[in-house]
């Protein structure tokens, strides 16, 4: 039995990929800042793959408490064998590019609480020489825009992270997969421009657990972001500079 850690585990797009693991047989520990709604997640799962879920609290910005939060839950869970990164947060974009301040605030919950967790895991990993990290980006770490360069900086930042830990981590079996995900229907999205190109939470689980079993490295999802990024990524910096999605 697979014993996997779950973090930002009341996204609904975690919601949707721990309950593929915990069909699949895994026992989970489900964790975000909420400790009643992280509850929630882990009974309706336990009902839903009928296998009770653990679940606890945990705060990304909360650096002294990452190292006691990665030892509790392995206990918990008797062991660790994956970690699923799944918490971030838009921010207030508008005063994250005026006061340092919130621009720290957003670092901190999308890249460096990430870097903390993942390395805290990471050595667990690396020990028993053995599991899996998947990390949840977005393309929007691709290419700075001006309307969001804040928080696409830290998912850019996180993606190179994995990318690095990813060849470290290959020498002692542990498989890292980097998400490039797409627009997804979730409270960060609500509101926001772009239907056209918004899957649901259920389906990027879809794709995200299908390339975790194909061992993927990077994965976008879905995978027409690939090109639309690599569509993206060709503008010339002159020309992007003025483009306004
Ligand atoms: N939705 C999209 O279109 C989209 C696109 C690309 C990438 N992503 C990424 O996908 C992941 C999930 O996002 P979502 O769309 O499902 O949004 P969401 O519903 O708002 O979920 C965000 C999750 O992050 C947790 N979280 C936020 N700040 C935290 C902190 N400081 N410490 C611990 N946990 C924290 C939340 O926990 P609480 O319940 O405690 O707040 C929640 O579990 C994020 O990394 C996001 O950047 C989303």
């Amino acid at each position: 039995m697979q014993k996997i850690l779950i973090l930002g585990a009341t996204s609904p797009i975690a919601r949707a990929l721990a309950l593929k693991f915990a069909c699949d047989g895994a026992i989970l520990y489900l964790a975000s800042r909420d400790a009643n709604e992280a509850r929630r997640v882990a009974d309706d799962i336990g009902v839903r793959a009928g296998l009770a879920a653990l679940s606890g609290t945990f705060d990304a910005s909360d650096f002294p408490s990452h190292d006691e939060f990665i030892r509790h839950a392995a206990n918990e869970l008797g062991g660790l064998d994956g970690v699923v990164v799944c918490f971030g947060t838009l921010g207030d974009e508008d005063a994250a590019q005026a006061d340092p301040d919130a621009a720290i605030a957003t670092l901190h919950q999308n890249f460096t609480g990430a870097v903390s967790l993942i390395t805290l895991a990471a050595r667990h990993l690396e020990q028993q020489r053995s599991g899996f990290i998947i990390v949840i980006g977005s393309v929007a770490g691709e290419r700075g825009r001006a309307r969001n360069y804040v928080y696409g900086s830290a998912k850019g930042a996180l993606a190179l992270f994995a990318q690095g830990l990813r060849g470290r981590l290959a020498k002692s079996n542990v498989h890292v997969m980097t998400v490039k995900l797409g627009t997804v229907d979730t409270r960060m999205t609500w509101g926001r421009e772009g239907a056209l190109l918004t899957i649901p939470p259920a389906k990027a689980a879809d794709l995200i657990y299908a390339a975790y079993r194909k061992r993927a490295e990077v994965v976008y999802v879905p995978s027409f972001w690939r090109f639309i990024m690599g569509a993206i990524r060709l503008i010339p910096e002159s020309r992007f500079k003025r483009v306004s999605f």
